[in-house]
């Protein structure tokens, strides 16, 4: 297999670059991944969650990234948080995440509880910040203006995100709550940053780009009102997410939002040419 194209010719030299929605379970995917190099042994590589859906796969991954890329920088996305029937780790929710927190730590991956790494390459000296905010359910369906309603509606039409099955809140009562403590963790470690950033989360912080979900009864689980201001009041020069599985770039109120996935095999299939890539974060193009 032909190895990924980053998405611009741009200048010789380091950058930051950026992939999420890697998902290695499915064959394909993983020799997209196995084949990854950076273009100088200097470039940083963010993931933007939904590696995989064991342990034993994320780990793997990011050790194999980590070797190859100078620095790499992971947020979890809601399949790496799943508790699924094949695979030996048993964990829920909080201690899940900590458990996938404490293997990245060892093998030298940024994660959202670490500090924030500082960019000195074109277009820095810019803070990387890792988030994990979560959903609540505020991004409501059509007609709806409330969880119950959106979530009725979502039954309705059968769409409903496998998160409701294999994404346990424990010991949060609540996905919701565990994404209010994760806005507050957040918006703390944030308001201590100085300067620009690159704000990096699987989910996009904003409600524009799911208005172009198929399904929009499913962007109650993309996010979350409360991070609405972010790219803002953070001082942004991009926001990188993924998620939605369609990558692209839109602008609001300046600011670039980057959605990075590669995503299945049957969507990056029906892409044209290059069907998956590396995305270019900074230096800007
Ligand atoms: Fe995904
Ligand atoms: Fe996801």
């Amino acid at each position: 297999m032909a190895q990924p194209h980053t998405d611009d010719a741009g200048p010789a030299g380091p950058r930051l670059l950026a992939l999420s929605d890697l998902h290695v379970s499915h064959a394909e995917n993983r020799e997209i991944v196995e084949a990854l190099q950076p273009g100088t042994p200097e470039d940083w590589l963010i993931v933007a969650g939904d590696v995989a859906e064991t342990v034993a796969d994320i780990e793997s991954t990011l050790r194999l990234l980590r070797g190859r890329f100078a620095e790499v920088v992971w947020v979890p996305g809601n399949h790496d948080l799943w508790t699924v029937r094949h695979d030996d780790v048993r964990l829920r929710g909080v201690e899940r995440y900590e458990h996938l927190v404490a293997r990245c730590r060892e093998i030298g991956v940024h994660t959202p509880e670490d500090p924030f790494p500082v960019w000195e390459g074109a277009g820095g000296p810019v803070t990387v910040a890792p988030l994990f905010t979560l959903y609540d359910y505020s991004f409501h369906p059509p007609g709806t203006d409330n969880k119950e309603d959106g979530l009725a509606y979502a039954h309705g039409t059968g769409v409903v995100c496998t998160d409701e099955f294999l994404l346990h809140p424990d010991p949060y009562p609540t996905r919701e709550a565990w994404c209010a403590a994760r806005i507050d963790y957040s918006e703390r470690r944030l308001s201590e940053v100085s300067g620009p950033t690159v704000l990096v989360d699987h989910y996009p912080l904003v409600r524009h780009p799911t208005d172009i979900l198929r399904y929009p009864e499913f962007a109650q689980w993309c996010g979350t009102v409360r991070t609405a201001d972010w790219h803002t009041k953070y001082d942004a020069v991009a926001v990188v997410y993924g998620h939605l599985h369609i990558p692209r770039i839109t602008h609001q109120d300046g600011v670039r939002f980057q959605e990075v996935s590669l995503g299945y095999p049957r969507e990056w299939r029906r892409r044209p040419a290059p069907q998956y890539r590396i995305h270019t974060v900074l230096p800007a193009s």
